[in-house]
């Protein structure tokens, strides 16, 4: 309430009331004052100064009259002003309460109006797993040299992953690799396994095409190995496959040195060590000298080195010339056709190029090894 003209100020005498009549239409038009300002609320800034005014501890509306008109009043009109300030109390509290609870709900609409010149909210947003970005590093090296990738099924019959491969139901060599079989259901065609590697995929190819094939197809595979810095149960590999009318060694090992060379550069030392599997012949294992020991094989600290077990090379992959009794298995004549095949192990490839020197973190999602490849 302004306080040009605010009856409030002066006590009951100075304006000449004296009569309980007088006293009622005082407060009468008091209370249409009060409505009159409380039209005009509308947010928490009007609300406050209507508040201020009509309810203020020292100069509020109530508390003048209570002072000005309440305290001083005659003997005659001290009751009739009593009861008429309780009503107008009330009256003036339900306003206010009323005005209150607006004021609240349309503070809580200002909060979920959609404000479009606020700045956006940033999410971060993940990267590629280094596992990922090592095997897109490993496609596009072969993709420069005319390879397009294929993928298998992970869960295989022992026919593609062991049979077709060459490898006959007891050979010595499933020993190793004879490991995760699916429970199946009674009656159903079985057994089924975790793929133990992509060559599989090889056979897959074939049987679809006719050479001239290459291909890569990477992937996850599955084996009971224990898990130590370079075993996992769990690991990646990439095959590589190509077959043609003409292919020869010397194709093979210029192709595996062109990839080593593009993927490590020039400096890494590399060997080719003489090796068995089933499905090639002659065959390889491929290594690269140990970065953890610097390929001496002993830690300096003193000791054999854990991570090449004091050999000073790390296995990467197996490879070979495909034998000639795998392309029995997929109609391919072999008089007529050669080719060489690879499965690279894409965990120990990213180890050796990143210098991480324990296979496991790969797979224990610790943000604070992933956030150190963004
Ligand atoms: C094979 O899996 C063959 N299929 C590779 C092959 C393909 C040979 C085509 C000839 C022709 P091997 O078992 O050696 O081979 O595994 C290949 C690579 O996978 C290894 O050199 C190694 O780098 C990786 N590897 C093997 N076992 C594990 C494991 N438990 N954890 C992580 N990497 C592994």
């Amino acid at each position: 309430m302004s306080s040009v003209n605010n009856p409030a100020e002066k006590n009951l005498a100075e304006m000449g009331i004296a009569s309980p009549e007088q006293v009622q239409s005082l407060f009468a038009e008091l209370r249409s004052r009060l409505d009159s300002e409380a039209a005009f609320v509308s947010g928490a800034n009007s609300l406050k100064t209507f508040r201020d005014a009509w309810f203020g501890r020292k100069s509020g509306v109530l508390t003048l009259v209570g002072d000005n008109w309440l305290k001083p009043a005659s003997a005659e009109l001290k009751r009739s002003v009593g009861q008429e300030l309780n009503k107008f109390k009330a009256h003036a509290e339900s306003v206010l309460a009323e005005k209150e609870s607006s004021a609240d709900s349309t503070a809580g609409d200002s909060q979920t109006a959609l404000d479009l010149s606020l700045p956006g909210v940033i999410r971060p947003i993940g990267t590629h797993h280094l596992i990922r970005r090592v095997m897109q590093e490993i496609e596009d090296i072969f993709f420069s040299i005319g390879f397009s990738v294929v993928e298998g099924p992970e869960i295989e019959t022992p026919y593609y992953n062991f049979e077709a491969l060459n490898i006959a139901e007891h050979h010595p060599v499933r020993d190793d690799m004879d490991t995760f079989y699916l429970d199946l259901p009674k009656g159903a065609p079985g057994p089924l396994l975790l793929r133990t590697h992509t060559s599989p995929v090889q056979i897959r190819t074939m049987e679809k095409r006719q050479p001239p094939v290459r291909v890569i197809v990477p992937g996850k595979v599955y084996r009971r190995d224990n898990p130590d810095a370079t075993h996992s149960f769990m690991f990646h590999q990439i095959e590589g496959l190509a077959v043609d009318s003409d292919i020869t060694f010397c194709d093979f090992t210029g192709t595996i040195d062109y990839f080593v060379k593009q993927f490590f550069g020039e400096s890494v030392k590399t060997r080719f060590r003489p090796s068995y599997f089933p499905f090639t012949e002659p065959s390889v294992e491929f290594d690269a000298s140990c970065i953890f020991c610097g390929g001496t094989g002993s830690m300096k600290t003193g000791g054999v080195c854990g991570k090449c077990k004091g050999s000073g090379w790390i296995e990467l992959f197996g490879a070979g010339m495909v034998d000639p009794a795998v392309y029995g298995f997929v109609n391919y004549d072999p008089k007529k056709v050669t080719g060489f095949a690879f499965g690279i192990g894409i965990d120990r490839l990213a180890m050796l190029k990143y210098g991480i020197d324990d296979i496991q973190v790969f797979f224990q999602n610790d943000v604070r090894f992933l956030r150190q490849f963004p």
